[in-house]
């Protein structure tokens, strides 16, 4: 590989216009389930082709959200490595990025018949508040369907069809919509249930029909990256590629509650680990910048525990508000990032579209993010 000089490499980055305006975060595979904050994909893709990665060393994404970084990382043939807490899109990565094997839709078809039938049911999972949000009705259909899918044996078939019912629980309740956590009367019957889940599976059948076939090895960890250690992690990293939890801004856990319950994972045990979640800067002795500052200070020791010398640590961040102030999280990022002896490359300021950004950020008329490039 030509060795690049450290102001080369900066130069072919600023020579990028990072703004993508015509990117879609839902095409294709990205469309088979919805994920707050996604990655436009074009912005993984663009650091992976430009910046010189050390040869036979895969990405990492510590904080990998639905798997935008391990795909791009997969159609250009490299092995990746994804961390997140949430076992939602640990669920969609995994169903990104392997094999499906050929009798999915066939399995699926069988899934719907049996639950059709509607065979003795022993009551609805016990979940908080479920009559508020699903009927007794729809309860019923989905208790019968996740029966079969969670009997199915082969992993792969099961994770996708596990996938496409989570796909489908928000618009089977009568939660308004995915962002908006208000109870409305829908018509939804139990027929529809069958009907849309089908449709998920057809989907997701037909994107992975469409994307790549030759898969390089994706590792998907499933848990808190700041309880992590290096050993987990099972090739050299020569990029890692991420775009951290913005304090204060999303919420993962609560966006995923009821795909959580239903699929029998726990969401109050995510929201306690979860980084940035409001829920920890609105109650006694609440979270400030200092606390990011420390998770990513855990982040970054883990990625220098895992890049091979030479390699690069690229984190995508807007800013927060937190109790009225705006915090420059890049620049925490970056303080902590020289405190531990990661040289900055570039950074680089990226508008959001208006479409992307959560209630918080519009709230506090954030309009730019920052892609801050390191090197080890
Ligand atoms: C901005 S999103 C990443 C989105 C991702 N780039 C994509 O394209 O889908 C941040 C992710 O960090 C995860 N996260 C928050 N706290 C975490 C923690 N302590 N350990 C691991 N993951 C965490 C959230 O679940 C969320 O998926």
């Amino acid at each position: 590989m030509k060795i690049l000089e450290n102001s080369d490499v900066s130069q072919l980055l600023s020579n990028i216009n990072w703004n993508f305006p015509q990117s879609k975060t839902s095409e294709g595979i990205h469309s088979i389930h919805p994920y707050p904050a996604k990655f436009i994909p074009e912005i993984p893709r663009y650091l992976i082709k430009s910046l010189p990665i050390p040869e036979d060393t895969a990405i990492l994404d510590p904080f990998c959200g639905s798997g935008v970084t391990l795909v791009e990382a997969q159609m250009r043939g490299l092995k990746s490595v994804g961390i997140d807490l949430n076992p939602i899109a640990c669920l969609i990565s995994k169903v990104k990025t392997q094999d499906l094997p050929a009798e999915f839709l066939n399995t699926a078809a069988h899934c719907v018949n049996f639950a059709r039938k509607g065979f003795e049911l022993t009551g609805t999972r016990d979940i908080p508040n479920i009559d508020h949000w699903f009927d007794p009705q729809i309860q019923q259909s989905v208790t019968a369907l996740l029966l079969m899918v969670n009997s199915i044996k082969e992993v792969a078939i099961r994770q996708a069809l596990r996938l496409a019912l989570s796909s489908i629980l928000v618009r089977i309740s009568k939660q308004e919509s995915d962002t908006r956590y208000a109870a409305i009367e829908k018509d939804v019957n139990q027929d529809d249930v069958f009907e849309f889940f089908t449709v998920a599976c057809r989907k997701i059948a037909k994107s992975k029909e469409q994307s790549s076939s030759a898969k390089t090895p994706v590792k998907i960890i499933e848990r808190d990256t700041l309880g992590t250690k290096p050993s987990a992690i099972p090739w050299p990293i020569g990029a890692v590629i991420t775009s951290p939890p913005y304090p204060n801004a999303y919420e993962y856990w609560l966006y995923h509650k009821y795909r959580m319950w239903w699929l029998g994972f726990d969401p109050i045990a995510v929201k306690e680990k979860e980084i940035g979640a409001r829920a920890h800067f609105f109650r006694k002795n609440h979270h400030t910048a200092q606390n990011f500052k420390e998770q990513m200070e855990g982040t970054l020791r883990l990625i220098r525990s895992v890049l091979v010398s030479g390699g690069y640590a690229c984190f995508v961040i807007g800013r927060s508000k937190i109790h009225g102030k705006i915090v420059d999280n890049a620049s925490i990022i970056e303080n902590v990032a020289g405190e531990l002896g990661f040289k900055k490359i570039e950074r680089i300021t990226r508008r959001i579209l208006a479409s992307r950004k959560s209630f918080n950020l519009s709230h506090a008329n954030i309009k730019t993010e920052e892609i801050l490039i390191l090197k080890k």
